[in-house]
């Protein structure tokens, strides 16, 4: 072990298992190591720097604010919190009586939506539907709606009320009632492996939700920000929730996450109801609305649509036997195995230089900045193939062993 895995093993809780490497650098789509080994990054942080890393939108919107105004609490409110929700709402298409808590994470914007929930159903719903294999965060509110077991079980007891129904519309069907408060869903389950909805399930499950009383919340942690070819995952499907979740991309590496409110349940929270000290601070709403800008500036959510359809082509062309099939959206993409080897695969791949993730054993998550070119696409291309054919290389060496 080197000097900076020693440290890791000492000094960090050991929540996260060993680190990959020690990255003390980032320009656009790439890292740099301590030891200056460039990267491809093909990761974004998981779907978090959507500009890439040190752009120069992020970096003088950080600088500028940090050297204006930092910090004053929820007691005041700062033009960067009101330019940030005004652009949130036009974005989210949450019309004029659409309204947007601030939070610092996505676990935490869900922590609120999981209390509108409860607002909005009272002692008389105290039903709220997830879906199996969801991933909502690990704090007790968003953990409960998470659909693992294994990642509960160790906190029992979960906050009450929560099911987890299969992801069908039949089984929505079935378990939709007038006691059901809230349907939570990702529109894309980045965790589980980028696995995206029936076609239809989102349109099928506003319907059901407003026959029955039930907001629909969707999650659009991983999927909002123009990461899936529109700015969230629901447009895909022309619908108009009760409430969103956002974080990861539209900080771009600012820690920042926010609940955006439709129609009437705007009018649940009431003050004192729910707040946070650093939620909504002018430093990160400031770099969340400079990021967000860029991304409409740049048409970045267009270019997460092309380049998201080259990508998904040039993965097929790869032609490599361990690939299965290729999903998701825009430039969120699971690479689906046919042999458990994902986290060798993505060994091998930063072995050559380039940085992808095994969202579980058998699915090669992709999710890069959302400005990649024509550049990146080609590098990509061929280190991913090398590192699929070092894998192939060792699966056939001990199938025929
Ligand atoms: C869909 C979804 N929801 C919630 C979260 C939790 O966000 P955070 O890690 O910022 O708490 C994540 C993180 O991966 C996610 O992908």
């Amino acid at each position: 072990m080197t000097v900076w895995q020693d440290d890791v093993a000492r000094d960090l809780v050991q929540n996260a298992g060993d680190r990959l490497a020690l990255l003390t650098r980032g320009e656009g789509s790439y890292l740099w190591d301590a030891d200056g080994r460039r990267y491809l990054d093909f990761l974004a942080g998981i779907a978090v720097t959507s500009l890439g890393h040190a752009h120069p939108v992020f970096v003088e919107a950080i600088s500028k604010q940090a050297a204006t105004l930092a910090h004053v609490s929820n007691y005041f409110a700062t033009p960067p919190q009101l330019a940030l929700a005004a652009r949130l709402k036009r974005l989210a298409g949450a019309g004029i009586d659409g309204r947007v808590y601030f939070s610092n994470s996505g676990a935490e914007a869900n922590e609120a939506a999981f209390k509108l929930a409860r607002l909005h159903g009272g002692m008389e719903r105290p039903r709220i539907l997830a879906l199996e294999n969801g991933f909502h965060g690990r704090t007790m509110g968003s953990l409960a709606m998470t659909a693992k077991a294994s990642m509960r079980e160790p906190f029992e007891p979960m906050p009450g009320g929560v099911e987890h129904i299969p992801a069908t519309l039949e089984a929505l069907e079935a378990a939709i009632d007038d006691r059901v408060a809230a349907l939570i869903v990702e529109p894309i389950q980045g965790e589980a492996g980028v696995v995206e909805l029936p076609e239809g399930y989102l349109a099928a499950a506003r319907s059901l939700t407003l026959a029955h009383g039930a907001l629909l919340i969707v999650d659009e942690i991983q999927t909002g920000a123009g990461r899936t070819g529109q700015w969230f995952g629901f447009n895909h499907e022309g619908i108009t929730p009760d409430a969103i979740t956002l974080a990861k991309g539209i900080g771009g590496g600012f820690p920042i996450g926010a609940l955006i409110t439709y129609g009437a349940a705007s009018d649940l929270f009431t003050p004192g109801s729910h707040g946070s000290t650093f939620g909504g601070n002018p430093l990160g709403t400031a770099v969340a609305d400079a990021v967000l800008a860029e991304i409409e500036r740049a048409g970045l959510v267009e270019n997460a649509a092309r380049r998201g359809e080259q990508l998904r082509a040039l993965i097929d062309g790869i032609g490599s036997p361990l690939i299965s099939a290729v999903r998701g959206r825009g430039l969120l993409i699971g690479v689906a195995l046919s042999e458990p080897v994902a986290g060798a695969v993505v060994a091998a791949a930063q072995e050559r230089g380039l940085i992808v993730n095994a969202a579980n054993p058998e699915t090669v998550r992709i999710a890069p900045a959302l400005i990649i070119g024509d550049e990146q696409l080609a590098e990509f291309r061929e280190l991913f193939t090398a590192a699929l054919a070092d894998v192939s290389a060792s699966v056939s060496g001990k199938v025929s062993a």
